[in-house]
């Protein structure tokens, strides 16, 4: 952990991506009201996402998506590399993602209240992925037995934290109008009503025809043939997708396939006991 992390308020970030200078530049970032940002806990999302908002907002065009890659269209704040990126000098509406609790986020944030989109994925397919993503992503540590990652996992001591503070965390944010919550399960079971609920949220009107297009181009089979968003430009060295894959499966309930009966059972009561007070309604429920 030590080699690769560092620890920012409590939770560890890849050593590799955030510098001290990423995070103060974070921290100081200025946000535009009309500015959408999009949060996930990791694998729960995210690249969907970085493909779905940006031909939302060109009303379906497909060139941004097929021109510039998705951490270029859709940055991370907090990472190395946005730096140099001229965000203060993009047209608005500004995109942007981050994996950051809600006790994480800026004064600037809590200031101005950018438009937030906040996608939550069922915690045991979100094992399951980061399971094999431990595998082939070189900036993680490793993930042991599989039993001995369910449990870092669920105490919060991966990248990011615990998805249970993040998750509780989001669903408790003061600027309630400006959130829109969704789940990667209604993403998958009705993409088309996804995108709509998106694009009303952004106040950008799709007519039927555009809404089509757009779900047929972020389709799982037709999004893990764009270059630009399927993680193929990133070196071997760093994500190895001879191991696995980035854009893996994407489906919902493979963790069926990857938990043992008793850890399935335990993850179970560990989840009960963490969300009996939390009263939205999640599809996996
Ligand atoms: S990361 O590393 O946090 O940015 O990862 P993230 O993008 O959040 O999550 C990766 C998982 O999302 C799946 N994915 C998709 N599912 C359905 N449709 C589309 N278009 C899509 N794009 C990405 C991806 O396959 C990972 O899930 P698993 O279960 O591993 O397949």
């Amino acid at each position: 952990e030590e080699e690769l992390y560092i620890v920012y308020k409590g939770v560890y970030l890849v050593k590799l991506i955030h510098t001290p200078e990423s995070l103060k530049y974070y921290e100081e970032f200025s946000f535009r009201p009309d500015d959408i940002l999009i949060v996930t806990y990791p694998k729960s999302g995210t690249t969907w996402m970085q493909e779905i908002v940006p031909l939302i907002l060109s009303q379906g065009d497909p060139v941004v998506v097929d021109t510039v890659p998705s951490w270029d269209r859709v940055p991370w704040l907090h990472h190395n590399k946005t730096r140099k990126l001229n965000l203060d000098q993009r047209p608005s509406p500004r995109v942007f993602i981050t994996h950051f609790q809600y006790n994480m986020m800026s004064t600037g944030f809590l200031k101005v209240k950018p438009r937030v989109i906040y996608v939550m994925r069922n915690p045991r397919d979100v094992f399951t992925s980061y399971s094999h993503f431990s595998r082939m992503a070189s900036f993680l540590v490793k993930p042991g037995t599989q039993t001995e990652l369910l449990h870092r996992l669920l105490d919060g001591k991966v990248v990011f934290g615990s998805w249970f503070d993040h998750v509780k965390g989001w669903l408790a944010a003061r600027e309630q109008q400006h959130i829109m919550y969704i789940s990667y399960e209604e993403m998958i079971l009705d993409l088309e009503a996804s995108v709509t609920r998106m694009a009303q949220f952004l106040d950008t009107p799709l007519d039927s025809e555009m809404i089509r297009k757009i779900t047929d181009r972020c389709v799982f089979k037709n999004m893990k043939k764009n270059k630009m968003s399927n993680y193929s430009l990133v070196p071997s060295t760093m994500m190895d997708q001879n191991v696995s894959e980035f854009l893996r499966k994407g489906i919902a309930g493979d963790w069926k396939n990857h938990l043992t009966v008793a850890e399935a059972e335990y993850f179970d009561e560990f989840y009960r006991k963490q969300m009996q007070d939390v009263k939205y309604t999640f599809v996996w429920d």
